[in-house]
């Protein structure tokens, strides 16, 4: 079981949840270039009348590289989260439910769902005990540090702890920054001084080097990394290399052209070819902060107007005589891979 893993091994690493990003496909992309100790699916949205939803639970039951994926919910209603959690309990494949307290996105805080639960610890109360009373195996919960300030960060913290949770992964920002100025990891450091539960540190990890120093200022159990491992997919493998002190993999722009491939592949299967440009973009955003430092990369990738398009400019920065060239590890200065969401 996961909660037992904590005990056996010193640090772990984790792919974020992101939605219309982690599904089978991507985890498996990232299971070829090196696994993390878990991955995360997507959220699923429990409402009255949702079930369990196909393409998040065949992300779920995948195991990528023979690796758990907890399974993540999104809601407050406690009989639907009740429905819910019993039903992911049919599949004994899965090992650890983790509960979404920090979705950022106003259409659905605006639910009082996801982010807004950090305003009433009492709800958040209710929805674990719930959830503890019909899991039997690993729950979690991912929380940012509050809604708008830190007020009930402790009590939240307390209450997890005391309805059972197994660890918490705190991602270092207040709802209402979005995705805006930089995790801060001090109250991670807080979080892990006052739980004996462990704690999972998340919020621009963006390189096995920051992993590192991230770790040893928080004493974290771990690191969950969202958008650098789209950018880079080879970071839980550079974060375990770094951790047991060898030589960091260094991978080239020739190497990010397969990858690109691999995600192209994977949703070629999935997504209708008049959407898979759209798609692929989503990917490539993240990735092309990290090819050039003047972003023409991340500029001329934007222009395409179809897949084809798309992938001649892929070939043109990733392949041929820059197929040799290194992939930075950390993003380039100044580039923005979501302009509507970050600043
Ligand atoms: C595109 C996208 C979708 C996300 N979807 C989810 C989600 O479904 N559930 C969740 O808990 N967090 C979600 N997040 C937040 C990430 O899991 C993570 O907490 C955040 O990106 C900070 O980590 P990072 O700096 O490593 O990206 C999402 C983030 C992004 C960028």
């Amino acid at each position: 079981m996961l909660a037992d893993f904590f005990d056996k091994k010193g640090f772990l690493t984790a792919l974020a949840p992101m939605q219309d990003i982690t599904d089978a496909g991507f985890f498996a992309r990232i299971a070829e270039c090196g696994a993390p100790d878990f991955f995360v699916s997507e959220f699923l949205r429990v409402t009255p009348t949702s079930k369990l939803d196909p393409k998040i639970l065949n992300a779920v039951l995948s195991k990528p590289a023979g690796k758990d994926v907890a399974a993540q919910i999104i809601g407050c209603s406690i009989p639907d989260i009740e429905r819910i959690v019993n039903a992911y309990a049919q599949y004994p494949q899965i090992d650890c439910l983790d509960l979404n307290a920090g979705c950022p996105a106003p259409k659905v805080y605006k639910k009082n769902v996801g982010g807004s639960l950090l305003k009433e610890p009492r709800e958040i109360a209710e929805i674990l005990r719930c959830m503890r009373k019909n899991w039997a195996k690993t729950l979690s919960l991912k929380m940012r540090i509050g809604f708008e300030n830190d007020k009930n960060f402790f009590e939240i913290l307390r209450i997890a702890e005391g309805e059972g949770v197994d660890f918490i992964t705190i991602h270092a920002r207040t709802v209402k920054q979005l995705y805006r100025g930089v995790a801060d990891h001090s109250y991670t450091k807080k979080a892990v001084e006052f739980l004996k539960i462990p704690v999972i540190a998340n919020g621009d990890i963006t390189s096995a080097q920051k992993a590192i120093e991230v770790l040893s200022y928080t004493n974290a159990r771990g690191v969950m990394v969202g958008r650098s491992s789209v950018r880079n997919p080879w970071i839980f493998r550079q974060i375990s290399e770094a951790l047991c002190g060898r030589e960091i993999y260094k991978p080239t722009l020739g190497d990010v052209l397969k990858y690109v491939y691999g995600l192209l592949n994977d949703n070629l299967k999935t997504c209708r070819e008049c959407k898979l440009s759209g798609r692929m973009k989503k990917f490539l955003n993240f990735v092309a902060v990290g090819v050039d430092k003047d972003g023409n990369f991340l500029n001329e990738m934007r222009k395409a107007c179809s897949t084809d398009e798309l992938m001649k400019v892929c070939e043109k920065h990733l392949g041929g005589e820059n197929s040799e060239k290194l992939f930075a590890f950390e993003p380039y200065p100044g580039l923005c891979s979501r302009p509507n969401h970050e600043s």
